[in-house]
């Protein structure tokens, strides 16, 4: 495929602090595994972030560090312009990362024993933070229904309108299982929460990762008027900046915002890092081409899963993904429990894709592989699950 960047280039990770390449024997308890886990790329980010990086390392006095006015505008413009979002200059706050900005609104905005929903199966670190933070997990699971995942909407009214209830989660687009929510169905989710006060954190972060004729809706166009929205947007998965460790609040009411920047404080993670300030910066205002061409490449790559599959593992099912880089792929067919499926990725695969199960109990059986790698190694991946599940 003719691209003015290479998503072929094989860029070796290991021994490079990755978290993906050296921390997977660990982690997944095996051997020589192929790391297929966690969502970052396995690609350069575009070359303009680079530059802009090497300017700062160049300049060689790293200090603390603040947004500027360009800063600002690079995220007012990017949402204006992909998504006729208008932001406020002064909504935007930072967080070093949407993890720890979910911490610190469930820290700010809800006491210990406030019921806080999200939809399973779903990024795990959600049930850990409000665990963590000594809040109760209250699960509205979505709907399967042959490999078309959607949302109870009547159980989450029954879940919105408990005493306890106080927050939900949205994973949006959703991670793991793809779906990019539809304008009727973010309308609903906004009906039900409105009408009990539920604040409502609407974690953005794939946004701009849609495949396909997909489009992302931000919740923040759905609801302009209310007052209990929190939107958490961030350029690390887009432009693989993850270990920038920078990310955008967006905080419409004062006081929530007020509280939000409060805690922050009080936790010493005010001051945004040099690099990934110019990092966002840079890739927000020069990265569109680049993020044009690293779709093209996805899509590529998930149709080599998804033909690879139907021909040489057909009992395996693929969730279509309409965003992120991340497959969330039906292994029940195989007749492999999910502990037997664990035990068949790590020692006879060796492969080390996110098993299932941890994004909640109705993740069982499935496993999510991250396709953000050049062919040749999603095709070595691929080969090995295929042979592990054909003998086994
Ligand atoms: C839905 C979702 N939210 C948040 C994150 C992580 O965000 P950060 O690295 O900014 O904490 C991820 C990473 O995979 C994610 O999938």
């Amino acid at each position: 495929m003719k691209s003015n960047y290479n998503f072929d280039r094989i860029i070796e990770r290991r021994n490079t602090n990755s978290e993906k390449w050296d921390r997977c024997d660990f982690l997944f308890e095996g051997e020589n595994l192929l790391p297929m886990w966690v969502a970052d790329m396995d690609f350069q980010a575009p070359p303009e972030v680079i530059e802009a990086l090497e300017r700062v390392t160049s300049h060689g006095v790293f200090g603390y560090s603040a947004y500027s006015d360009s800063t600002y505008e690079s995220v007012q413009n990017w949402f204006s312009r992909r998504y006729s979002w208008d932001i406020e200059r002064e909504w935007i706050c930072f967080s070093p990362g949407v993890v720890a900005g979910i911490s610190f609104i469930i820290q700010s905005l809800t006491e210990a024993g406030d019921e806080i929903i999200i939809q399973p199966p779903v990024y795990y670190p959600f049930s850990k933070l409000i665990e963590g933070t000594g809040r109760i997990v209250s699960e509205n699971f979505l709907l399967e229904d042959n490999g078309n995942y959607s949302i109870n909407f009547s159980e989450l009214e029954e879940l919105c309108t408990r005493p306890a209830a106080k927050m939900i989660i949205l994973s949006s687009p959703h991670n793991p299982v793809g779906r990019v929510w539809q304008k009727n169905e973010l309308e609903e989710i906004l009906r039900i929460c409105e009408a009990n006060n539920i604040i409502v954190v609407s974690d953005e972060i794939h946004c701009d990762l849609t495949l396909g004729d997909s489009m992302h809706i931000p919740m923040g166009k759905i609801a302009p008027h209310y007052e209990r929205l929190i939107t958490c947007t961030s350029p690390s998965k887009t432009f693989n900046l993850a270990g920038c460790k920078t990310s955008n609040i967006i905080i419409p009411g004062k006081e929530m915002r007020e509280k939000f920047q409060g805690t922050v404080l009080r936790n010493g993670c005010a001051d945004p890092n040099p690099f990934g300030i110019a990092a966002m910066e840079a890739a927000y205002c020069h990265g569109e081409e680049w993020l044009c061409e690293l779709k093209k490449y996805l899509e590529r790559n998930l149709k080599i899963i998804r033909d690879t599959l139907k021909h040489e593992l057909p009992e395996v099912r693929l969730i279509e993904p309409e965003a992120t880089y991340l497959a969330w792929l039906d292994f029940r067919g195989t007749g492999k429990s999910w502990q037997e499926q664990d035990r068949i990725f790590r020692d006879i695969a060796k492969v080390a894709p996110d098993p299932g199960h941890i994004f909640g109990e109705n993740g069982r059986g499935f496993q999510r592989i991250n396709f953000a790698c050049p062919e040749t190694t999603l095709r070595e991946g691929l080969d090995r699950i295929i042979r592990a599940f054909r003998k086994n």
